[in-house]
């Protein structure tokens, strides 16, 4: 599967990057191949539209925003979050007929925006310990790799590279794997494993953890499409909540967004340690996954590529996608039979 080759992905939220990124001025992103303009109102809340302005054509995000309106920066056409024209500069009289942008569902969730570009499928997976108040939040990445999500994704419930990709870092010695007791859902699954790590340096601090080695118990849920929420619990009681929403942009791009949440403080361990660990281990994973091919088969193509016992979580990523996308297309292509009776009226 190339991303842009599967039209139901946009019929599910993609998390952007930070609302915080919107303080200053609109910011152009590009979702599953399309060009669209992001930007925010005076009450905080995100709009995306595309970023083609109707009249010749400009770049809106090259723009400003004025009151909740982004405004083009060629003739200072403005338009709000519906897409609708509100200001043509040059014309004093209305129109019979407005003007539109193409306008996209757009919300902040989690402190970051996110955007569907159809009519959404579901709703943003709740997260549930973000609400809790002995967690706190630290933001930690948001990049774009060279990539498929897909393959990114994959690797997030892959227990055979952690002692190669990972040998530096926290990876066992030992190559046979944990392998996970996995639940199915219909928009994903739970994976469920305890495998043992090494603690090393950078790790310690980011654990308050002095022993060499330590076990993790880790709580991976991960959603249709490409969105995922690992607990990873430690022996002193330590819970490391990784939150990844890995975003399309074109078939070779991904925007990696995560942050964490956590059941310590700011004074236990800084942010900068939180961080410095992942972006450690992230940049091992990006160094292997950007020499992957960007296609991902859902279904089994002989001779493609071969698999191992470890791969079940990535090969269930896939059929769950494969699930969802055929039965969104299957209920947009045979109406409620009240909407026949309807037609037939
Ligand atoms: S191109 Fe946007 S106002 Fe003219
Ligand atoms: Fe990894």
């Amino acid at each position: 599967m190339l991303v842009t080759q599967e039209p139901m992905l946009r019929r599910f939220w993609h998390c952007l990057f930070p609302l915080a990124h919107l303080d200053d001025k609109p910011q152009a992103f590009k979702l599953l191949g399309e060009d669209i303009v992001v930007w925010k109102d005076r009450e905080g809340a995100p709009h995306a539209v595309q970023d083609r302005c109707p009249h010749r054509t400009a770049k809106l995000s090259g723009g400003t925003v004025k009151d909740d309106a982004v405004v083009c920066p060629y003739h200072g056409w403005a338009f709000e979050g519906s897409g609708k024209c509100t200001l043509i500069p040059q014309e004093t009289a209305p129109r019979d007929r407005a003007i539109y942008v193409r306008a996209y569902h757009c919300q902040a969730r989690y402190g970051q925006v996110w955007v569907c570009l159809d009519e959404p499928a579901a709703d943003i997976p709740y997260i549930e310990p973000f609400g809790d108040p002995t967690f706190r939040q630290v933001f930690e990445f948001c990049e774009d790799w060279s990539c498929s999500p897909l393959r990114i994704m994959e690797n997030e419930f892959d227990a055979a590279h952690l002692s190669f990709v990972h040998a530096t870092s926290f990876g066992n010695t030992d190559p046979i794997p944990a392998l996970p007791l996995i639940e199915e859902h219909d928009d994903g699954f739970i994976a469920r494993s305890q495998p043992k790590v090494r603690n090393p340096e950078g790790m310690r601090a980011a654990l308050q953890m002095t022993e060499d080695k330590t076990v993790r118990t880790t709580t991976g849920r991960y959603y249709v499409p490409f969105f995922r929420v690992t607990e990873i619990a430690y022996p002193n009681g330590l819970k490391n909540i990784l939150v990844t929403a890995l975003t399309p942009i074109d078939d070779h791009h991904t925007r990696f967004n995560q942050f964490v949440l956590r059941n310590d403080t700011e004074a236990e361990v800084s942010s900068e340690q939180v961080i410095a660990f992942d972006r450690r281990v992230t940049l091992e994973d990006k160094v292997v996954l950007e020499t992957t091919d960007p296609a991902v088969p859902l279904d089994n193509i002989e001779g493609f590529e071969e698999h191992m016992a470890s791969d079940r979580p990535g090969l269930l990523m896939r059929k769950k996608i494969r699930q969802v996308c055929d039965r969104l297309r299957a209920e947009a292509q045979s109406p409620e039979p009240r909407e026949l009776r309807l037609a037939g009226e």
